[in-house]
């Protein structure tokens, strides 16, 4: 029974490997030009000045770049400043959904911080090279939240990052969809940070991950990279070598030019491996982290109620509809934005009914056939 279902697998793939190859070509010519021509937009907008209130909002030019005759001083680069860091964590690795997983005290904040008060911290001892951007996709689990809080805060000023963490959470009309909520993360960091012209790096991160290791720094690199590489779970072993899920890093640049994950994962998994994929199409080589011996993460326990579903069907349809499925079909109303002292709390909306939605209606029901096996659900 179960090597059937495995050849059946391996046939759909073949084939849909062969015409994805086809499609591939033809997307990234599609996907380039669509995102040139388009305005990407999305229903959540946020006027500024409602943000203005929310205290000072430090700009770059806090930074004293030149000295007292006016000349220009190089700042300082962070990463020489970085010797706070204590490398392995200890950490208590069993029943630890309820406390935080250090063992230790945290080691204590560094007195140069700062912050805006709107979520944002960042360093008055040096010159972070990024914006930090650390998107939670939520529901429902504050347990998980206040633990990874407590547990990352400390390292992220540790690492000195200018960094903001923004928790998105969905509401209950649909299916969890992670990588709707990472599109909407990213919109979300875009207006938060808007005044800080530095270079985005978004940290797609789950909320049950837990870093083992500070001298892994939450900064993004050239390539889109796999962070979470070892889990404790699964021995600290890489389940498959594109595996992109967990933890990863990418560029603002690069999540904007690849139009973001898709919006139609109402399941659990399926999107990140999709994400990936397009990534490829939009030309960037997305990459494991470098080194897994510091690449490690627990993973807090929770109840695995949710399974696996449709992760090959979506697979095979996402090809042909990167152009218009993501960033530029995003469709969304905020409930709440709340303001809470170590990260940004976005409450959203996602429309029930999908079937009439820009997602479904201008992207979806229009490039896949409406009898296609592969239409997903929602759009139905
Ligand atoms: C910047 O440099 C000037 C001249 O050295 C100094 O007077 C000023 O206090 C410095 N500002 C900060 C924020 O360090
Ligand atoms: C974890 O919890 C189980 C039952 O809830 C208990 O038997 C076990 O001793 C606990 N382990 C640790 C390390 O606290
Ligand atoms: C968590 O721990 C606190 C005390 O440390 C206890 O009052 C609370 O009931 C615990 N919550 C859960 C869900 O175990
Ligand atoms: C990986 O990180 C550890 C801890 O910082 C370091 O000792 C080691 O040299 C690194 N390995 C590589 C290949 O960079
Ligand atoms: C799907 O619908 C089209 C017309 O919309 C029809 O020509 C085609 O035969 C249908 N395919 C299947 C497998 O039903």
């Amino acid at each position: 029974m179960i090597s059937n279902v495995k050849s059946v697998l391996v046939q759909r793939k073949s084939k849909s490997l062969v015409f994805s190859s086809l499609v591939v070509f033809v997307m990234f010519i599609a996907v380039r030009l669509h995102i040139k021509c388009s305005n990407i937009q999305a229903t959540g907008t946020l006027s500024t000045g409602a943000l203005k209130n929310h205290g000072a909002h430090p700009s770059t030019s806090k930074y004293n770049s030149s000295d007292q005759n006016g000349r220009k001083v190089k700042p300082i680069d962070c990463k020489d400043l970085r010797h706070g860091l204590v490398g392995e964590l200890k950490m208590a690795k069993h029943n630890a959904t309820n406390h935080t997983l250090h063992t230790e005290p945290a080691p204590e904040a560094l007195p140069t911080y700062t912050t805006d008060k709107r979520g944002r911290w960042f360093p008055l001892s040096c010159q972070p090279k990024q914006k930090t951007v650390i998107v939670i996709p939520f529901r429902d689990r504050y347990e998980h939240l206040k633990i990874f809080i407590e547990h990352f805060v400390p390292i992220l000023q540790r690492q000195l990052l200018d960094y903001i963490i923004v928790v998105v959470e969905q509401d209950f009309t649909q299916n969890f969809n992670r990588g709707f909520l990472f599109n909407v993360g990213y919109k979300e960091a875009l207006l938060l940070t808007k005044d800080n012209p530095a270079p985005l790096c978004m940290i797609q991160h789950d909320v049950d991950l837990l870093l083992e290791n500070d001298r892994m720094i939450y900064e993004c690199s050239k390539n889109p990279t796999h962070f979470s590489v070892s889990l404790d779970k699964f021995k600290y072993r890489l389940l498959y070598s594109s595996s992109f899920g967990g933890v990863t890093a990418v560029l603002g640049e690069q999540f904007e030019r690849s139009n973001g994950y898709s919006n139609v994962f109402f399941f659990w998994g399926g999107e990140d491996d999709d994400f990936r994929n397009r990534l490829h199409v939009t030309g960037y080589r997305t990459i494991q982290y470098k080194n897994a011996s510091i690449a490690r993460y627990s993973m807090l326990k929770h109840q695995s109620a949710e399974v696996i579903k449709a992760r090959l069907d979506a697979l095979i349809f996402g090809n042909k509809i990167y152009h218009c499925d993501g960033l530029n079909s995003l469709d969304y109303t905020v409930k709440s934005r709340t303001f809470e002292k170590h990260y940004v709390l976005i409450k959203i909306n996602v429309p029930s009914v999908l079937k009439t939605s820009s997602i479904c209606r201008n992207c979806i029901s229009k490039h896949l056939k409406t009898n296609d096996t592969y239409l997903p659900k929602v759009c139905r």
